[in-house]
């Protein structure tokens, strides 16, 4: 799929489909008007109305697409439309379209191209790598997207190009989290890794069990004893030592942690069979960290990002961890298993205790953490919980702003209480009241007191009933636009 950027006026493009968006409650355009007749047209946000202008206009079949009310216009609004249209394309079985930008004071040019670009690559996602036999419907694919404007400025086609990045970055997210877990373990999460290191230039490094017991990476060694699939912890940095010249040497530090289980039976805490399928997604955090490091990497950030993933498969067996156990992690502070269901925390003690050595300006960890961030909030928010308000505020403003919501949480005294241990330092289970805050109550021990944001992503990750055109049923990618947006914003 290539995107390509041309300035001029849409309505004399020739082209098998021009994609039209148009304003609700606003006349449109006399060329196009004439075609739409007897009010088949509204304009309300996300309607289409497919056309043929038999030579009225050079384009072979126009599609209006509703963009609702001007002053309710917005990047995600754009971002729907688009991701509606290139769906609608696709059916009809186009090679490439054109797709006029719209253009309002309440929208920078770049933001626009890059919300329609997202929108556009992000709604024609599939998940179709494991089927053998695709009739043509699954097979067709748009070779090419046409941004076109009649406003002539290199801030669209950067916008474009960001997009793309942005997009494949998602996708590479979704594709890891779709993916069953007997393909995606950790040693495969470390061969993606060093992928994206070889293209971006992003130094790699991936640490194997011997390492890791060595190292005394109790806590991911832990959760991982019970499996066949040997553990990793990846570590991948981003502009070390001003590497490549684009990152200045004072530039701020951020590290990126994920929480990479490839599958949680829940070990001897074993799951119920309904719905287990879905653990494969419970590297979601893991994914997103990769997705964001490689946009961090082909868009040359000028900061210094290190991603952290703890990776593992927390099954049950004779050699798996048990209720009652006690770990010592890299920290060298104790964990009381209660429950090896919570596995997450476990791994991630190892990790944020490993991000400190960084001396970063903030952490940000990603999780699927809690069944009870669903409860919370449901589908429609990550559950955010920190130790610094400024960061914190960073993560919530990019969240608004890429439409990948957050709703922070308290992180009280009283919380920190229930999760210690009686014979250990914490406890890694403290029942269901608060799940979610005091699952970020643990983890808030292994952060040394750097500033922190926990992100839990258990109730965003994946969707059964698709609410958002660009985000089709499975793996949504949730958290690799909001970081992105976050490393923009803080790189200036
Ligand atoms: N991976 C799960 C959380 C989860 C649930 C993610 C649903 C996505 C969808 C996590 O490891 C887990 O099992 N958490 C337990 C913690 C409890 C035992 C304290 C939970 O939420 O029930
Ligand atoms: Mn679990
Ligand atoms: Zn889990």
């Amino acid at each position: 799929m290539k995107i390509t950027v041309t300035y001029g006026d849409a309505l004399g493009q020739d082209t098998p489909l021009l994609v039209y968006g148009a304003w609700e409650e606003e006349a449109l355009p006399a060329a196009i008007a004439a075609l739409a007749e007897d009010g088949d047209w509204s304009g309300k946000f996300k309607h289409t109305l497919l056309l043929y202008p038999r030579g009225v206009l050079p384009a072979r079949r126009l599609l209006l697409v509703g963009l609702g009310k001007r002053v309710a216009f917005s990047a995600n609004r754009l971002r729907e439309a688009a991701a509606v249209a290139a769906q609608r394309a696709r059916d009809l079985k186009v090679e490439r379209y054109s797709f006029e930008l719209p253009t309002t004071e309440r929208l920078a040019l770049a933001d626009a191209a890059q919300a329609l670009v997202e929108g556009s690559l992000l709604g024609l996602y599939r998940f179709q790598q494991y089927k053998t036999d695709l009739g043509p419907e699954d097979q067709h694919e748009i070779a090419e997207i046409t941004v076109i404007s009649i406003i002539q400025d290199d801030a669209i086609a950067h916008g474009a190009a960001v997009g793309e990045v942005v997009a494949r970055g998602v996708a590479l997210a979704r594709d890891l989290a779709n993916g069953p877990g007997n393909d995606i373990t950790p040693t495969k999460l470390g061969e993606v890794a060093q992928a994206i290191g070889e293209r971006t230039g992003i130094q790699v490094t991936v640490l194997g069990p011997d390492e890791l017991r060595q190292q005394g990476f109790g806590g991911l060694m832990g959760v991982a004893q019970g499996s066949q699939q040997p553990p990793r912890f990846i570590i991948m940095e981003h502009g070390a030592g001003g590497q490549g010249g684009s990152v200045p040497a004072g530039a701020p530090t951020v590290c990126l942690v994920g929480k990479g289980i490839t599958f949680d039976t829940g070990g001897i805490s074993l799951k119920p069979a309904d719905h287990m399928d879905d653990m494969k997604m419970d590297m979601g955090g893991a994914a997103a960290v990769l997705g964001a490091m490689q946009v961090v990497g082909e868009l040359k950030l000028p900061l210094h990002v290190v991603g952290l993933i703890g990776s593992a498969e927390n099954m049950p067996s004779g050699t798996a961890y048990k209720p009652g156990d006690i770990l010592k992690t890299l920290s060298g502070k104790t964990i009381e298993v209660l429950n090896t269901d919570a596995e997450g925390r476990v791994v991630l003690a190892d990790a944020l205790f490993y991000a400190q050595r960084y001396q970063p300006d903030g952490i940000i960890d990603l999780a699927t953490l809690t069944g009870a961030v669903m409860v919370a909030l449901g589908p429609h928010a990550i559950g955010v919980m920190s130790n610094d308000d400024s960061l914190c505020d960073r993560v919530l403003r990019a969240g608004e702003a890429s439409s990948e919501r957050a709703w922070r949480m308290p992180l009280w005294e009283p919380y920190q209480e229930m999760v210690k241990s009686d014979i250990a330092d914490v406890k890694n289970a403290a029942g269901r009241p608060a799940g979610a805050i005091t699952a970020a109550a643990f983890l808030s021990n292994f952060v040394g007191g750097l500033p922190w944001v926990h992100m839990d992503i258990a109730g965003t990750a994946w969707t059964d009933r698709p609410a958002i055109p660009y985000a089709p049923k499975g793996a949504t990618g949730v958290g690799v636009r909001l970081l992105v947006q976050a490393l923009r914003e803080w790189a200036g």
